[in-house]
């Protein structure tokens, strides 16, 4: 491994230093000269995100690591071009706004907020092709890369998705951006949530609690302050999604004036996936030269060998707020693989966030073959990660969902007890299935019950 550190030395990284390293989960293309062309003219569009805001966000995660905030990450698996739509991206406003007003008087702390939205048009499969009866095509990538029809044409890696997939999360941010410094904030306010689902649940009257509370020390900001409840704090939202398209992602990388060394340019917060975290890969290569706050995906299949030689590389400033580490073991195999790699980060130098993804880890298949998550695994997961890491007297700072604020099906469970059957209804993932609106404002009730209930053990 020594020598692996040696030849990543940073003096040696340039923006282009990641083709000289094996690159996976990358889309190929048939016309390079069409790539090289649309590569060129990307590279001249604005950028989506600014340096200040990305070391805003650095500072805001070095605090999350100290227990004083909150990270809430959540969006899409994937974002699609054809739902880069006003109601869609008013609704998954809407729910992370919501939860993170839940969590913010729950946990009485600020929740940093990160959507999963902007950008997230790129996937990693576990197979470069898609067989249906037989018929072989290349597997769909993301809208950023090709389109999940299952014909030749829409399959073929297209460059000028490039374009607009840039575009698309332009529009994206700038309606965000609007919403959130105009009123939209206002929907914090609990009369615009919709509970009609506690009543299905067993937990009905602590969650009627908790929403009371909130209601109630809203209400209190707002007689002693005079103001309106979404205008009290400035609310702020961050971007993320997985940097996997490594040649979208350079183009979009920059200098900028009077400020040292590269930005990522393309989100605020990137995040290298479990699939591509080689440490001799191209993408870890990419990710240490760029100034952004980073996160890592770990699954069980992390060594502490592994997680030490990715800090190494990837943090060799012993940065605050450089690293967040996303763990997404799964409800049955977390209890056996954090705390190893919890007191491996100990031993090191380095300090790192920590965010469980209880959403990876569970995934599974029903009877008639469709992809879904157990929201009982996923609450199990989630709480279990709060217990391990107060055992390891380390920090549990946030978490990440992969939600929508649409009424689809995707996970069973829940307060209202979505059963297999009732998958069929509004299934409209075209990857990983993920919590509705109901579901999404469930979890934030429960995380700050069981926050509640460890502070109330101490
Ligand atoms: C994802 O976040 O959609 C994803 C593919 O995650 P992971 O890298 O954790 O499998
Ligand atoms: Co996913």
């Amino acid at each position: 491994m020594q020598q692996a550190l040696h030849a990543l030395d940073a003096h040696n990284w340039r923006i282009d230093s990641w083709h000289d390293k094996p690159a996976r989960q990358q889309a190929s293309y048939p016309d390079q000269q069409a790539l090289a062309d649309t590569l060129s003219q990307l590279n001249q569009l604005p950028p989506l995100v600014t340096s200040w805001e990305i070391n805003t966000l650095r500072q805001e995660l070095a605090l999350a690591q100290q227990g004083k905030r909150f990270i809430l990450q959540g969006g899409d698996c994937s974002e699609n071009f054809h739902e880069c739509t006003s109601p869609v991206i008013t609704n998954r406003l809407k729910v992370l706004l919501q939860m993170s007003l839940v969590l913010t008087h729950g946990l009485e702390m600020p929740v940093v907020r990160v959507g999963r939205f902007a950008g997230q048009y790129a996937k990693p499969r576990s197979s470069d092709i898609e067989t249906r009866g037989d018929v072989s095509l290349p597997s769909y990538r993301g809208d950023l890369v090709n389109g999940p029809e299952f014909t030749p044409e829409s399959r073929i890696p297209d460059p000028r998705r490039l374009l607009r997939g840039h575009a698309r999360s332009a529009l994206t941010m700038n309606f965000v951006r609007a919403l959130v410094d105009g009123g939209f904030a206002d929907l914090h306010h609990p009369e615009y949530w919709n509970l009609n689902w506690l009543e299905h649940s067993p937990l009905a009257k602590e969650f009627q609690r908790i929403a009371d509370d909130i209601e109630q020390s809203i209400r209190f900001m707002e007689t002693v302050t005079g103001k309106t409840a979404g205008t009290l704090r400035r609310t702020d939202f961050y971007t993320s999604h997985e940097a996997l398209h490594l040649h979208y992602e350079q183009a979009m990388t920059r200098q900028v004036p009077r400020v040292d060394g590269w930005h990522n340019l393309s989100a605020h917060f990137p995040w290298i996936g479990m699939r591509t975290a080689e440490l001799d890969g191209a993408h870890v290569e990419f990710f240490r030269g760029i100034r952004n706050p980073i996160a890592i995906k770990i699954g069980p299949g992390m060594s502490s060998d592994w997680l030490r030689g990715l800090l190494e590389v990837l943090d060799p400033g012993r940065e605050a707020g450089r690293i967040t580490l996303i763990h997404r073991m799964g409800a049955k195999h977390i209890a056996e693989h954090l705390p190893a790699l919890i007191r491996t980060v100990k031993s090191t130098d380095h300090a790192v966030t920590w965010v469980c993804d209880p959403m990876h880890g569970n995934t599974e298949s029903t009877a008639q073959g469709i992809k879904t998550r157990r929201f009982e695994n996923i609450q199990s997961e989630l709480e279990q990660a709060f217990d391990l890491h107060a055992d390891c007297g380390s920090i549990l700072g946030g978490v990440h969902l992969e939600l929508t604020g649409e009424d689809v099906t995707e996970c069973t469970g829940g307060a209202r007890a979505l059963s297999d059957t009732d998958l069929q209804r509004a299934y409209k993932s075209t990857v990983d299935p993920r919590l509705n609106y109901e579901q999404a404002i469930e979890l934030a009730m429960l995380i700050v019950r069981k926050h509640q209930q460890i502070a109330a053990a101490n």
